[in-house]
């Protein structure tokens, strides 16, 4: 079996490459900076002793895991922490076909295209679920598409690539198809810090034997590189993915846990008010823009992303290669979120060059 490489490392190596300057709006690196006190930590971690810089607790740092559990309200052996929410999905996807509960895993279209990757990596089969215009899912296609086959069902909210927010109504009527199916739905909360429309609903909230939720610090602390996330796994569940977790990882990376906790602790809830403050002025100025191109586009209510559609400029490959060629503008092909977005491109907001970039892209299509 051949793995697929994400298609965004070739866009990025394009957009490397071209020779002429780019803007890249294709990573979800964030570009602004982390909590003061996540520089400290890190900064204090180098001089500890020599037997912090040794193996730590596989499954996560004790009082880690003890301030997510307390912040989620769960209990610490239910959460491992993991290398980033890449890993947390792998564990809770691997966990839920391991059940012997079917093979199938029920995703949705446009898709974040990592999990249709770990489901064939794992040897599960894939069935998308369209989302409507705005991304919005409807949990009666879910319950169609559902059936004994099902062994998880992956949501993501706030949504990359469209921006949707799913309400809690969508994530409660989830958790109940996942329960009548015996199946486990796995939701991915990744950007809940970046939620712009105040109707983020935790998959937490219901509470399930039959859910596992995945996150990260990597985006809600802007350390997409520190590769700290966790899972959040009900308790019949947890010690399988612990030992597989162990397998792969032998243990996670200890000096950006100790930073993390570190910023957990004694960051104000300022330091994300104004990372949303700063995300929704750059909303505003690349759909002004949008709107200035002629573009179809959806408004995110929460990620990074913003999906326009340009006439007569397919969300191909080749046409994004042209993009960066033509107008030093850098996206990710629809086409790599499944085939409902192959009219559409994608554009990270995650640089401080949203505004040149929007008018480039004003000038190349208006
Ligand atoms: C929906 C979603 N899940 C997971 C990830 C990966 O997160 P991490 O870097 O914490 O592994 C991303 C990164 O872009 C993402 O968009």
């Amino acid at each position: 079996m051949e793995y697929e490489t994400p298609l965004f490392f070739h866009v990025m190596q394009y957009a490397d490459r071209a020779d002429r300057d780019v803007v890249d709006m294709v990573s979800g690196n964030p570009d602004w900076e982390p909590p003061e006190a996540l520089r400290e930590g890190l900064r204090d971690y180098a001089s500890l002793e020599p037997d912090r810089f040794q193996y730590g607790p596989s499954e996560g740092l004790l009082e880690l895991r003890e301030e997510i559990a307390a912040r989620r309200g769960v209990d610490a052996e239910q959460v491992i922490v993991t290398n980033g929410a890449g890993e947390a999905n792998y564990l809770a996807m691997a966990r839920a076909l391991e059940r012997d509960s079917g093979d199938e895993i029920l995703l949705t279209d446009p898709v974040y295209p990592y999990y249709p990757g770990k489901t064939t990596m794992l040897g599960g089969t894939q069935r998308f679920v369209a989302t409507d215009e705005t991304g919005q899912l409807d949990p009666a296609d879910v319950r169609d598409a559902a059936s004994e086959e099902t062994a998880a069902i992956v949501v993501n909210s706030p949504n990359n690539p469209t921006g949707a927010v799913y309400p809690a109504e969508t994530m409660e009527a989830l958790v109940e198809i996942a329960e009548a199916y015996d199946a486990i739905l796995v939701s991915d909360e990744v950007y809940d810090h970046y939620d712009l429309s105040g109707e983020f609903a935790s998959a937490l909230e219901s509470d399930s034997a039959h859910r596992i939720v995945t996150n990260a610090f990597s985006k809600s602390m802007a350390i997409t590189g520190f590769r700290v996330g966790y899972a959040i796994f009900p308790p019949e569940l947890v010690e399988n993915a612990k030992s597989r977790h162990m397998l792969v990882n032998v243990a996670t990376t200890r000096p950006p846990q100790y930073a993390v906790l570190r910023a957990l602790r004694e960051t104000p809830p300022e330091y994300y008010e104004e990372n949303r403050a700063l995300l929704r002025e750059r909303v505003d100025t690349f759909t002004d823009a949008l709107d200035a191109a002629g573009a179809e586009y959806t408004t995110p209510r929460g990620s990074f992303y913003v999906m326009a559609r340009f006439e007569d400029y397919p969300g191909t490959l080749e046409n994004v290669e042209r993009l960066i060629d033509e107008a030093g503008v850098a996206g990710m092909p629809g086409e790599a979120f499944g085939d409902s977005r192959s009219a559409w491109l994608r554009f990270a907001l995650v640089t401080p060059r949203v505004e040149e970039a929007a008018e480039r892209l004003a000038t190349y299509f208006g």
